[in-house]
């Protein structure tokens, strides 16, 4: 019998993880009470786009503790990630598995601090939108990275989502960093789609020169062709998505930048070395971010 899943932050990534994996196990997904409403009066969460339907799950509006042996994923934004993981903290004994799985650099670190014990750092490539309250376009069934857990990593495959098993999670990390430093805040400040991005070779190829660079210094050796032909593949793959960046601008909410474009800058400046297109990116989404809130 599979554990329960539990999921802390019902945006469009927790909820269509819910969906997906409410067909394989139990799964209490907590949510704001106008998406919970419109999810107990569907029946369920509506998907759009790729494997369109509506998934029966159990929501709650109110705040209640994951069941024994839950995998609790912490879909939160990075911005959210301390106080979610505070007010979940007492909830916790050790039956439960805590997954966590933001955009970002630094998540396993604070979240392992604020918890007092170890967490599953998984890196995620699924893209999705949220519409509408009880409703997500699911845009791309991307791959998902996970450290040695064969249960979480179980979880995954029963319920059709692409999953793999990997012992350098930080290389994953990086990886997704350098592609959330260019699709997050160029499709935030142009108000586009992933996709359209792949005309701007160049300034992507700019981009990621910086995240390498970052990420030598850091121990992780990264090639600039191969990440920059990362970031186009993700952009092909989830060409239809709107980012969370330009969700985030979109609905006048605090956006990830100072964990994506804003980590990159502080990390370079830490070794004595500049990202000044990531600093500029980081500038102009703040200015933008403030003036649409
Ligand atoms: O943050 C996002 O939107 C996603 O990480 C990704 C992969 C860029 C897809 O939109």
């Amino acid at each position: 019998m599979s554990r329960p899943v539990y999921i802390l932050g019902a945006g469009a990534l927790g909820s269509l993880l819910g969906a997906l994996l409410s067909s394989c196990t139990r799964v209490q997904l907590q949510a704001r009470s106008a998406h919970a409403r419109a999810i107990r009066r569907q029946g369920g969460l509506r998907l759009s786009a790729t494997r369109p339907g509506v998934y029966p799950l159990e929501v709650d509006d109110q705040p209640r503790p994951p069941a024994p042996g839950a995998v609790v994923l912490v879909t939160v934004k990075a911005f959210d990630l301390e106080e979610a993981l505070r007010e979940l903290a007492p909830w916790l004994d050790p039956s439960h598995l805590v997954v966590v799985l933001q955009n970002g650099l630094g998540i396993r670190h604070l979240a392992a601090r604020v918890l007092g014990r170890p967490v599953i750092r998984a890196v995620t490539f699924m893209a999705a939108a949220y519409e509408a309250p009880g409703h997500v376009a699911f845009n791309a069934m991307g791959k998902t990275y996970l450290p040695a857990n064969g249960e979480v990593l179980d979880l995954w495959r029963q319920s059709g989502m692409p999953a793999e098993q990997v012992d350098d999670i930080e290389t994953y990390i990086w990886r997704k960093l350098a592609i959330n430093a260019v699709i997050n805040p160029l499709s935030a400040l142009l108000g586009v789609c992933n996709g359209e991005l792949l005309q701007l070779r160049p300034v992507a190829r700019g981009l990621v020169e910086e995240v390498v660079q970052v990420a030598r210094q850091e121990g992780q050796i990264l090639d600039v062709e191969e990440t920059l032909a990362k970031v186009e593949a993700s952009m092909q793959q989830t060409s239809r998505n709107t980012s969370s960046m330009l969700q985030d601008v979109q609905a006048g909410r605090q956006t990830e930048i100072e964990w994506i474009s804003g980590a990159v800058v502080r990390l370079a400046a830490a070794h004595g070395l500049q990202a000044p297109r990531n600093q500029m990116l980081r500038e102009l989404v703040r200015f933008t971010a403030e003036a649409a809130s």
